[in-house]
């Protein structure tokens, strides 16, 4: 069981996570610590190969830490075992990377359903809200395209709906417009945020970009393995 979450206690705590991904490697991440409340935003900078993804992986139970916990509502989730993973992955996370990983043989509408049906929604109350959410982000009139059909800054837009259909509690996002435009990347980046706003829900970036200023996020810079917080 679950235990109910005390009021200012935090969703999610990395507490000493250290890794490193061979005996004879180097540690990538050093005895990190990340604390995120509920509706908190938090922004990852770092030179390539500093370990951003590393770390989101292990935050979303993608990869295990070699040392450390990480708490989600206070359980350990790097003790769990892949099934408990999976499940905690399409419950609590929505995903979106750099490259949006679609279905390539199913629809733009069905790729943003999946999660819905994988968490057993009956089909056509999966379909009414993949249509809402498809409106939302303007694609509405590619719903029934083929991914491949779609342009980088609507493949990352369909991305985007699949990870939040499930109105995810952590929104994790990778990079999510690094191969897009300026403007299209400002689209996608306002998408993001204004979920976080709207859901209350917690959020963990990784971006070059520069962001769009009233939004209250945390900014840290990884380096040597360790988060430094950045003055803005
Ligand atoms: N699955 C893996 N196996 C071995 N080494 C990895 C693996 N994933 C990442 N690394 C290494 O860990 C370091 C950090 O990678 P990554 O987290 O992808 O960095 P970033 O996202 O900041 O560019 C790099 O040196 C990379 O080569
Ligand atoms: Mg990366």
């Amino acid at each position: 069981m679950r235990k109910a979450p005390a009021a200012h206690s935090p969703m999610l705590e990395v507490k000493g996570v250290s890794k490193q991904f061979g005996a004879r490697s180097p540690w990538v991440l050093k005895d990190l610590n990340l604390r995120l409340c509920r509706g908190e935003g938090v922004v990852i900078k770092g030179r390539s190969g500093s370990g951003k993804s590393t770390l989101l992986n292990i935050i979303g139970g993608l990869e295990p830490p070699t040392k450390g916990a990480v708490l989600f509502h206070n359980e350990d989730i790097s003790q769990y075992n892949e099934g408990q993973l999976a499940a905690f992955r399409n419950k609590h996370i929505g995903f979106c990377f750099q490259d949006a990983f679609m279905q390539r043989h199913l629809t733009v509408l069905e790729n943003v359903m999946l999660p819905l049906l994988l968490r057993g929604a009956n089909t056509s109350q999966a379909i009414k809200q993949g249509k809402v959410l498809l409106e939302k982000l303007g694609l509405h009139a590619h719903a029934s395209k083929l991914p491949g059909a779609l342009s980088g800054g609507e493949a990352q837009r369909a991305a985007l709906g699949r990870a939040l259909i499930g109105e995810p509690e952590l929104l994790l996002a990778d990079e999510p417009t690094g191969n897009l435009d300026e403007s299209t990347a400002l689209d996608i980046m306002n998408l993001i945020l204004d979920y976080k706003e709207q859901s209350g829900a917690g959020l963990i970036l990784i971006t070059h970009d520069t962001l769009p200023f009233e939004h209250n996020l945390r900014h840290f810079i990884l380096a040597d393995g360790v988060l430094e917080p950045l003055s803005n």
